[in-house]
């Protein structure tokens, strides 16, 4: 069974950004399936530096949209993005020398969590009133 679930409710309405927080999910799926079905590091390795590659694509996006929407947010919610991709960046750079199957499984949920609770809440206030 999948992580993620997709619903049309964690749309924003900006095509691009709702474009990449649903391949984040299958993202997300994917690394949670190979964790499931433990298959080699290398293949693992691969799927969370495809995970690391489109967090930072997806964050330079949404913050080049928040510029140009001069969100007032902008400062917050680019910290946030960075502290997560801190944490994201460790944890990759750390299994490519240090394999360590058992935690992937507790990264890939936390990973979903963050970014399920960051798209209803923090990305939502670039479309919501009093932003
Ligand atoms: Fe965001
Ligand atoms: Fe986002």
């Amino acid at each position: 069974m999948a992580l993620f679930t997709w619903k049309d409710e964690y749309l924003l309405g900006l095509e691009p950004l709702d474009f990449e927080h649903k391949d984040l999910f299958e993202c997300i799926n994917n690394l949670y399936e190979q964790c499931r079905i433990q298959t080699e590091g290398a293949e693992v390795e691969d799927c969370l530096g495809q995970l690391h590659v489109r967090l930072v694509a997806h964050f330079a996006l949404e913050e080049k949209t928040m510029c140009e929407m001069k969100n007032p947010h902008y400062e917050a919610h680019k910290a946030e993005h960075d502290r997560f991709l801190e944490e994201v960046t460790e944890v990759v750079a750390s299994f490519g020398t240090n394999p360590d199957e058992e935690h992937l499984e507790a990264f890939t949920i936390r990973v979903k969590e963050w970014i399920l609770a960051h798209i209803t809440t923090t990305d939502r206030q670039l479309v919501t009133r009093g932003r």
